[in-house]
């Protein structure tokens, strides 16, 4: 067997364009164009690749993208400050710190990364990463759905693959990818996009005793533990649908979680490293930045 490409890039392109018709829309309408400010500080050189093309998006998308660039010498008190200044400022709908934050920031202490991310305003918060908007994904009355996992649903309702009745395993427990990725796919309607919901979902991790059988029983199979090609071809069920959401820089390559060329000869469909899951972020990052700049609208009068 040789698996189907999921083409994340040609979803993602897809969706942008429709974000782009409907920013149009909106402003028609008489609505300011939507903004999203993004924080960035210290020099990481990936987080600086990532804001970069966030601005760039933006921009083809008709959405304001501003960028806050603070050295890694920030204190705690000066970035919360900075988020204070920007949940009160009418104008910028939604706020995105970039992760992760320089351990050497707030005068070499580090950063309370939690604290740093509770200060974003919920209505604001377009990673969906506020205890506010997890709570209300939890209990299926979601505002704002964290980017990554959005883009995975978004990808497979538009490839028509289903999930109802499905066993998806998900290998990673992280707040941000494999705790709400797991959320949306156990959801009992589709509220999170498409027929996408009623799966039964296993959340697998690094203590997983039996990870390799647990694997082979996922019909659905979403890789995001941040390990290099951790996930083998021999731990994929003949026919599986695999979604890698890993990006690992091994020497001067890009690789995932997941074996490509393995996998690739036993599953049925696999996103590839790059050109899969990543550009799903950015556009649903764009999504929630025009749902922001809605709900303010709607919730402002
Ligand atoms: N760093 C890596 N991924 C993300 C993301 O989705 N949001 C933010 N804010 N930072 C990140």
């Amino acid at each position: 067997m040789t698996a189907e490409r999921l083409d994340g890039k040609r979803i993602a392109q897809e969706i942008r364009e429709e974000i782009a018709a409907e920013v149009k829309e909106f402003m028609n309408a008489g609505h300011a164009p939507p903004c999203l400010a993004a924080i960035l500080v210290g020099e990481d050189p990936a987080s600086q690749v990532y804001v970069r093309n966030k601005e760039r998006a933006c921009e083809k998308a008709g959405i304001l993208g501003k960028t806050f660039r603070l050295p890694a010498s920030t204190t705690q008190s000066e970035l919360l400050a900075t988020i204070a200044d920007l949940n009160a400022t009418q104008s910028v709908n939604g706020i995105l710190v970039q992760l992760p934050l320089p351990s050497t920031g707030n005068g070499g202490e580090g950063f309370d990364e939690r604290a740093v991310l509770d200060a974003v305003d919920p209505l604001k918060d377009v990673d969906a990463f506020s205890p506010v908007n997890v709570g209300l994904l939890m209990q299926g009355r979601h505002r704002f759905l964290p980017c990554t996992p959005h883009g995975i649903i978004q990808l497979l309702h538009r490839y028509k693959l289903t999930t109802s009745g499905k066993h998806v395993v998900v290998v990673g427990r992280s707040d941000i990818v494999g705790k709400p990725m797991a959320m949306m796919l156990a959801q009992r309607d589709g509220s999170c996009g498409g027929e996408i919901a009623n799966a039964t979902v296993t959340i697998a991790h690094s203590r997983t005793g039996n990870l390799t059988e647990i694997c082979q029983t996922a019909d659905i199979l979403i890789a995001a533990v941040g390990v290099p090609e951790m996930i083998s071809g021999e731990m994929i069920k003949p026919g599986a649908v695999v979604i890698d959401v890993g990006i690992n820089r091994v020497e001067d390559r890009l690789v995932g979680d997941v074996d490509f060329e393995e996998a690739s000869k036993v599953a049925s469909a696999i996103t590839p490293v790059p050109g899969g899951v990543g550009p799903l972020t950015i556009a649903m990052l764009l999504h929630n930045t025009l749902l922001a700049a809605k709900l303010q609208k709607t919730e402002s009068t």
